[in-house]
C-alpha cells in the first residue's frame, strides 16, 4: 500500500478537490499518510488569491525537496505534484525553480491524474498538465467517495466570468461552469447514503449556478436547493460563496422557504464605497447591496451575514476607507473576513497606483477590530438560545462531540459522543472566544 499526503491551501473548493484527488488515487492503492515524511506522493493544493498564499508553495516546496533527497538515499521516492491555482498560473515556473516537482496539475484538469503518474513510471520524465480540457472533470471522478463525517463539501459550479480587477481567479479557475443538476443531485444522494447529514454546496460564485435541469431547461440555485431539500436523510443544506449581481428574487425567497436551508449567508461585498466598488469591477453599488441585505433578512429574520472585505484597494482613500465602515456599522456582520489589498500579476489593479502598507495596515487593524466587535456581539448574544446542533466530531475531552450551530458556530457538549451524525437541541450555556459551549436539551433522536 502507498501512501498519499495533500496539504490544501485556500477555498473550500480546493477541500473539495482535493478529497476528489486522493478518491482518485485510492484505485490505484494509495492511502493516506499522517505526515509528508511518511507519503510516497505529496500533493500541494495550492492557493494563488494574495501573494503570501503563493509564497507559501516554493518555501514547501523546499523542504519536501529535502524530504525527496533524504528518501533517494533510503532508495526510496517521494512523488511531489502541485495542484490548485498556483499550478494553473505558474506551472512552467515551478516546474523550472523547483526541478524536485514531478507533476504540476491544474484545477480542471487534476481528473488527468492515473494517467500522469502512469507516463512518469513509464520513465518519461516529468508531467503538466494546465490546459482546460474539454472534457467534464466531473464525469471522470470516481462515484466512491471517502466520507470524513456528517457534513460535506459538493462542488455544483465553478470558475469566474466576473474579473474584478483585483482577482486572480477567472485567470486560474476559468469561465463560470455549472454541473447538471442530475450529476449534482446523484453525489448528493451517494453522500447521503453514506451518513452525511449537511451539505454544502461550493461555487466560486455558486448563486451564478445555472446547471441544466431534469427539463433541459438552466436552473437556478434556489431551483437546486428545492430539489436537494427532498432528499430523505439530509438535514441542511448551506451555499458559498454568492455574488450580489447573482442574488435572484427566488433564492431570496428560498431563504424563507425551504427549511433545511440553514439561517446563513456570506455575500462579500468587499468595500463600502461606489467608487472603490466601481474600480474593483463589483459591477453594484452600496445601495443595491443594502437592498438585497434587506430582503433577505425580511426573507428570514434572525439570519446571520458575514462578508469578505478589501482594503487598501488602489485609489481607497480615507473617506473610501471610512464608507467601508459605515457599512459594516450598519449592516451588522456575525463573521467576517479581511484582508489588505494584494496585487496579482496579470490583474488590471496591480498595475493601478498602489496604497502605502503602512496605511493598508492601519485600515485593516480598525476594520477587524470592528468585525471582532460585531461577532463578539453575536455570539454574546447567542446565550441561553436553544439551537439545533449537528454533532461533527469527537470534542477533546472524554465524552464531548463537537457540533456546528445553524449559524456555523463550533458548539462543544459534554456527554455527547455518541450523538455524532444526529441534529439535537442544545441550549447554550457559555460564549468563549471561539466556539460555544452547550447542554443537550433533550436526546429525542432528530
Ligand atoms: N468569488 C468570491 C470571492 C473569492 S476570493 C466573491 O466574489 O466574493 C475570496 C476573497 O479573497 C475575496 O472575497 C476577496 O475579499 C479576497 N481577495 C481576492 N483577491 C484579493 C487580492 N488580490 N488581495 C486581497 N484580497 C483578495
Ligand atoms: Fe474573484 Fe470577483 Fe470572480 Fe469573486 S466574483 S471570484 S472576487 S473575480
Ligand atoms: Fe485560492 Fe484558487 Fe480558491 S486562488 S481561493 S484556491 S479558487
Amino acid at each position: 500500500m502507498k501512501k498519499l499526503y495533500i496539504k490544501t491551501y485556500g477555498c473550500q473548493m480546493n477541500v473539495y478537490d482535493s478529497h476528489r484527488m486522493a478518491d482518485l488515487l485510492a484505485p490505484l492503492g494509495y492511502g493516506p499518510a499522517d505526515t509528508p515524511e511518511d507519503a510516497d506522493m505529496v500533493i500541494l493544493n495550492t492557493c494563488h488569491i494574495r501573494e503570501k498564499a503563493a509564497e507559501k508553495v516554493y518555501s514547501e516546496l523546499g523542504k519536501l525537496k529535502h524530504i525527496k533527497t533524504a528518501r533517494a538515499h533510503e532508495g526510496r521516492s517521494l512523488q511531489i505534484a502541485v495542484a490548485g491555482c498556483v499550478a494553473q498560473a505558474e506551472g512552467k515556473e515551478i516546474m523550472a525553480r523547483q526541478p524536485a516537482v514531478d507533476m504540476v496539475v491544474g484545477p480542471q484538469s487534476y481528473h488527468r491524474l492515473p494517467e500522469m503518474i502512469a507516463k512518469i513510471a513509464r520513465g518519461s520524465g516529468r508531467a503538466l498538465e494546465t490546459d482546460f480540457p474539454a472534457e467534464d472533470k466531473f464525469d471522470r471522478l470516481p462515484e466512491d467517495q471517502a466520507v470524513e463525517g456528517p457534513a460535506a463539501f459538493l462542488t455544483v459550479q465553478e470558475g469566474c466570468d466576473k474579473f474584478c480587477t483585483f482577482c486572480v481567479v477567472p485567470y486560474t479557475r476559468g469561465a463560470e461552469f455549472s454541473r447538471p443538476v442530475a450529476q449534482v443531485e446523484k453525489e448528493a444522494r451517494y453522500l447521503v447514503s453514506r451518513g452525511v447529514r449537511e451539505i454544502t454546496l461550493l461555487g466560486q460564485n455558486v448563486n451564478a449556478y445555472r446547471g441544466e435541469g431534469p427539463d433541459g431547461e438552466a436552473w437556478t440555485l434556489a431551483q437546486l436547493l428545492d430539489r436537494l431539500a427532498r432528499i430523505e436523510g439530509l438535514a441542511r443544506l448551506r451555499y458559498t460563496t454568492s455574488h450580489p449581481r447573482d442574488m435572484g428574487e427566488d433564492l431570496i425567497r428560498a431563504h424563507g422557504e425551504v427549511e433545511k436551508l440553514m439561517p446563513h449567508l456570506h455575500l462579500p461585498v468587499q468595500s463600502g464605497s461606489d467608487k472603490i466598488l466601481h474600480a474593483m469591477n463589483r459591477g453594484h453599488t452600496c445601495e443595491a447591496y443594502f437592498e438585497i441585505i434587506e430582503r433577505v433578512r425580511n426573507a428570514r429574520p434572525g439570519i446571520a451575514l458575514s462578508s469578505d472585505f478589501i482594503v487598501g484597494f488602489p485609489g481607497e482613500t480615507d473617506a473610501d476607507f471610512d464608507a467601508t465602515m459605515v457599512l459594516v456599522r450598519r449592516i451588522g456582520y456575525a463573521q467576517s473576513f479581511s484582508f489588505k489589498y494584494s496585487p496579482r500579476p496579470g490583474t488590471p489593479a496591480a498595475s493601478m497606483k498602489q496604497i502605502p502598507e503602512t496605511v493598508k495596515d492601519e485600515r485593516l487593524q480598525a476594520l477587524q477590530a470592528l468585525l471582532t466587535e460585531q461577532a463578539s456581539a453575536f455570539a454574546r448574544g447567542c446565550a441561553g438560545r436553544v439551537f439545533d446542533v449537528l454533532f461533527e466530531k469527537p470534542g477533546r475531552k472524554n465524552g464531548q462531540a463537537v457540533g456546528r450551530s445553524p449559524y456555523l458556530q463550533p458548539v462543544h457538549v459534554d456527554g455527547a459522543a455518541s450523538l455524532i451524525g444526529e441534529v439535537h437541541a442544545v441550549r447554550i450555556a457559555a460564549v468563549l472566544p471561539n466556539s460555544l459551549k452547550g447542554e443537550l436539551v433533550s436526546i429525542v433522536r432528530a
